[in-house]
């Protein structure tokens, strides 16, 4: 967070990451996908415990699309059993260190147990004041528009600020910066509305590598790009 409430000197309010490459990462070390997450996690809790120095208000992270249903039910059940692992343990850091966690995507299909650590999670932590965490589980962009327009059409109209007021992410400050690790050059169904003036920074650092000094190289060459918004 900001000292003193003021802004950050780089200005970015909500910053998300597609968090990818923990699959190559491990491969380069002949060590399975699942070593890969793991170290991945590991990745986030460094970022989490650093977000309050950066300024970022809210830290927006894609942990599982609504596409990696696709992936083997081995894998899916490694990530599964991450998320649990994830928050049994770091949640208590999370409520001292004042940090709000949020979820984008329907996370209701998962696992009930996960569900109720989720709802749990989400209740305690609600009161955080020095940042926001948000995950995006069972997320997908254009699903999430689907909903938004069908909720501004029950609602009467559908206009753009209709449909933003029924996105997931409408309580949160517009995206500032989304960055994608790994080398890949795709959204892969990641904020897609919500990206449409965000500044996009791509970089080869492989997940379970990113830590916070990435994230700052990141911010500075955000305060750096000149956002015209369509004006002039
Ligand atoms: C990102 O790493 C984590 C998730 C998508 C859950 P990947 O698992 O996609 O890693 P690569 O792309 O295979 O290297
Ligand atoms: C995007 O990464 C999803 C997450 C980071 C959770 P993927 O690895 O699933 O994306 P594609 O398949 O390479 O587009
Ligand atoms: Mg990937």
């Amino acid at each position: 967070m900001a000292e003193k409430g003021g802004p950050a000197a780089h200005g970015a309010r909500h910053v998300a990451i597609i968090m990818d490459g923990n699959g190559r990462w491990a491969k380069k070390r002949f060590l399975p996908r699942a070593v890969g997450h793991t170290r991945g996690v590991e990745a986030v809790r460094n970022l989490v415990r650093g977000l309050r120095s950066t300024g970022v208000e809210v830290l927006t992270l894609y942990a599982f699309s609504s596409e990696n249903w696709r992936r083997s039910e081995e894998e899916i059940q490694d990530l599964m059993g991450l998320m649990r692992h994830f928050i049994r343990s770091d949640l208590p850091e999370f409520i001292a260190n004042g940090i709000r966690l949020r979820i984008i995507g329907d996370y209701s299909i998962f696992p009930a147990d996960l569900v109720e650590m989720i709802e749990d999670a989400l209740a305690r932590t609600a009161g955080g004041r020095n940042g926001t965490l948000a995950v995006a589980l069972n997320y997908g962009s254009q699903q999430e528009i689907v909903r938004a327009a069908k909720a501004a059409a029950a609602g009467g109209e559908i206009t753009a600020e209709a449909i933003e007021a029924a996105l997931d992410t409408a309580d949160l400050p517009p995206l500032d910066l989304l960055i994608r690790t790994s080398g890949e050059v795709r959204l892969s169904n990641f904020l897609l509305w919500q990206a449409a003036y965000a500044e996009l920074y791509f970089t080869d650092v492989l997940w379970p590598d990113f830590t916070l000094a990435h994230l700052e190289e990141a911010l500075a060459e955000f305060a750096g790009r000149e956002r015209r918004f369509g004006g002039r």
